[in-house]
């Protein structure tokens, strides 16, 4: 088995905090990211796919296909927006690193073969980062 990876970012909006808590209980738990008027980040993200070296092309997985996937199912979908507001898988979650790092696995992984494994780290900041792989 062998892991290729491709990096990728978007930049967006979010704020963190739960519709069912009062503002001052989001206040305790989340401060700064709790803002009612949102605050962004510049998101980096590493996409790994691992599997077999195929045989007649040498590739894993053609960068282009896996280019293409990170377009459609990420950067389009996610870049320049409000999470919160904008993107339909955060309408009632709560869009912290951990939360879109598994969104975007979960979009990814069912574009891909099922005999690849995924794996999504995303960097919310240069130093914060969450590293997510279906288990
Ligand atoms: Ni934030």
């Amino acid at each position: 088995m062998i892991t290729v990876s491709r990096k990728a970012h978007f930049n967006a909006a979010h704020r963190l905090y739960r519709k069912d808590w009062s503002f001052e209980k989001n206040d305790e738990i989340f401060g700064k990211c709790n803002n009612p008027n949102f605050h962004g980040h510049n998101y980096e993200l590493i996409v790994s796919v691992t599997g077999e070296i195929d045989t007649e092309t040498g590739y894993v997985i053609d960068m282009k296909v896996l280019k293409d996937i990170i377009k459609r199912e990420v950067e389009d979908a996610f870049d320049h927006k409000n999470l919160n507001l904008e993107v339909p898988e955060f309408a009632d979650l709560n869009p912290t690193a951990e939360n879109i790092a598994v969104v975007i696995y979960n979009k990814m992984k069912s574009k891909l073969d099922s005999k690849l494994d995924l794996e999504i780290t995303l960097y919310e900041t240069p130093r914060n980062f969450v590293t997510y792989s279906g288990k």
